[in-house]
């Protein structure tokens, strides 16, 4: 008997019979303010999820592990249990967000290099912010684990700037999170789709990310399939 071991903001993880395997589910719900804001969107789930896996397949591809074993619908995968390490990995590659706010910048400037920022992963806490030493002397995760999971988020974004650029969109910042296997080993979980990065299209600059809902610009199920399309059309001319 499947057991639902958490419900999060925008998926479901379920417990399968083999202890090393989890049923996620995408749901059709965006929320925004730390889940303060919920709101239903049809189709959303469905599109964030295909965006999440052609983004893991293409990774895979190029030599990152992620925890995905395999689809099993349009709205849920299996994939490999982890304990999940309580971080959020945040690159920038332009000002935008709350590096914008907090540093009183106007938004679209490109950074010199990526700038890697680490958060504590709590909804009770808001995300603070977390630096190396915190996360060592909390052990979180050692300093040599740190180094391995930034150097993976730089392999992600020198693998997906120029995809998303032949997609027509700009990186502009993502988020990524990690997880042990049994063995210690780490991998790349979560996913990754328009609710945790940020894309601009680079001709018009306009928002294809879940800013079109924080900032009620257009509409989120859409923005996401267009993104797909883009995305799959992209990948399918690399091959
Ligand atoms: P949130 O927790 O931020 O509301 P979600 O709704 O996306 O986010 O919930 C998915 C949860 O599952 C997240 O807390 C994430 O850290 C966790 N998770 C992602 N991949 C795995 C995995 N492979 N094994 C265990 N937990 C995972
Ligand atoms: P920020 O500018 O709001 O800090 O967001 C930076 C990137 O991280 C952006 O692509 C959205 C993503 N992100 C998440 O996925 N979850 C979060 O809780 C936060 C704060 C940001």
């Amino acid at each position: 008997m499947e057991k639902l071991l958490y419900s999060g903001k925008a998926k479901q993880m379920w417990q399968t019979d083999d202890p090393a395997v989890l049923r996620v589910v995408y749901l059709d719900q965006a929320t925004a303010l730390n889940g303060k804001q919920k709101d239903h969107f049809a189709g959303k789930g469905q599109a964030a999820k295909a965006i999440s896996d052609l983004v893991f397949a293409y990774l895979k591809d190029h030599g990152i592990e992620t925890h995905l074993i395999k689809q099993l619908s349009p709205t849920e995968e299996l994939v490999k249990k982890c304990t999940m390490i309580p971080l959020e990995f945040v690159t920038r590659n332009v000002v935008a967000g709350h590096f914008a706010s907090r540093y009183g910048l106007k938004e679209g400037q490109s950074l010199p290099h990526p700038v890697q920022e680490t958060f504590f992963k709590s909804d009770q806490l808001d995300d603070p912010f977390i630096n190396a030493s915190a996360t060592t002397a909390l052990e979180i995760a050692s300093q040599e684990e740190l180094d391995q999971m930034w150097a993976l988020c730089q392999q992600v974004d020198d693998l997906l700037t120029p995809l998303f650029e032949k997609a027509g969109m700009r990186l502009v910042d993502f988020k990524l999170e990690f997880g042990r296997l049994a063995d210690g080993h780490i991998i790349l979980a979560d996913e990754f789709s328009p609710d945790n990065c940020r894309l601009w299209d680079l001709q018009s600059g306009d928002h294809l990310d879940k800013d079109v809902y924080r900032r009620h610009l257009a509409d989120l199920t859409s923005t996401y399939e267009e993104v797909h399309h883009r995305l799959q059309a992209a990948i399918e001319e690399e091959k």
